[in-house]
């Protein structure tokens, strides 16, 4: 495994495995890798003949006020973890190498599929992910990309970005993954106290209880959000941003609950974290799944 730094130098690399015929499967994060990261890895590292994995804190996601400084960081230790994964290559540039002229002048933007959810309450913050991903697609020129499905928002509007924009990259879309306990994995349940950790799986059993008061037969999405927002709020130190259900199409809220691809997503600040989560679910003649 080879850790490269230089866009220059890894297009040089990667183009000579594209000469030989060779695929090329790319995961990008941010660091500070946790088993969701590698469950990603792994479906990458099964698909393609090259894996790619990009560390990158990118700033022009964050907004005034939140954690990019903090955001926790370890190379070394993401480099091991990769190494063991089989991982072929970590793009790791610094800032100065992404934003040679500080914050870009043009950007990639969304409309519509940010009014929502995450969208909502963090502005630009859509516009710096897909810049950053447009940015690195266009670097990498990966066959295949993988994102996990906890950052829900995020997938979709990707999913849009490669279609309307015509990127030739397939998104794969790979499961939450979750600790025993439920809680989804992310690089922000390191801000969490012991006590904060211990009562963060009821983030997800409520969105779970929620669910489950569809399965049962409730088609009326403003009672569901009601009753998830009462047992986030007994959650002690909880702090519901929102609690939305929308449609996956187009990512805004419905009221009545028809045939169709929903997702149940919340987030909630537990102490200085801020987690979030969601169930994606079809309804279809009266059947609910998981979807
Ligand atoms: O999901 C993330 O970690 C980031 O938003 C991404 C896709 C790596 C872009 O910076």
């Amino acid at each position: 495994m080879e850790i490269i730094k230089s866009i220059e130098k890894l297009r040089k690399v990667l183009w000579e495995h594209r000469k030989a015929g060779k695929s090329i499967g790319f995961v990008p994060t941010m660091g500070y890798l946790h088993e969701g990261h590698l469950n990603l890895v792994r479906q990458a590292r099964k698909d393609n003949d090259i894996v790619v994995v990009s560390i990158f804190v990118n700033p022009t996601q964050f907004g005034e006020g939140e954690d990019f400084d903090s955001y926790p960081r370890d190379l070394e230790r993401d480099a091991s973890l990769c190494e063991k994964e089989g991982v072929d290559y970590i793009f790791a540039p610094d800032t100065h190498e992404m934003y040679p002229d500080g914050a870009p002048l043009v950007y990639v933007d969304v409309l519509k599929l940010s009014d929502h959810l995450c969208g909502r309450f963090r502005p630009g913050h859509f516009r710096g992910v897909l810049t950053v991903v447009a940015k690195l697609f266009n670097i990498v020129m990966p066959d295949r990309a993988y994102f996990g499905k906890k950052d829900i928002q995020q997938l979709r509007i990707i999913m849009q970005m490669v279609k309307d924009l015509n990127f030739p990259i397939e998104i794969v879309p790979v499961e939450t993954t979750r600790e025993p306990d439920g809680l989804a994995m992310s690089s922000r349940n390191t801000y969490l106290s012991p006590e904060e950790r211990a009562v963060a799986p009821r983030i997800y059993e409520s969105l779970k209880e929620g669910f489950q008061i569809i399965k049962d037969g409730e088609r009326d999405a403003t009672k569901v959000v009601e009753h998830i927002l009462e047992k986030l709020e007994a959650i002690p130190g909880a702090r519901p941003q929102y609690v939305q259900i929308v449609s996956w199409d187009d990512m805004q809220p419905v009221k009545e609950l028809k045939d169709g691809i929903y997702v149940l997503a919340t987030a909630v600040f537990l102490g200085p974290a801020r987690l979030i989560d969601n169930i994606r679910f079809k309804i279809e003649g009266g059947d609910v799944d998981v979807y």
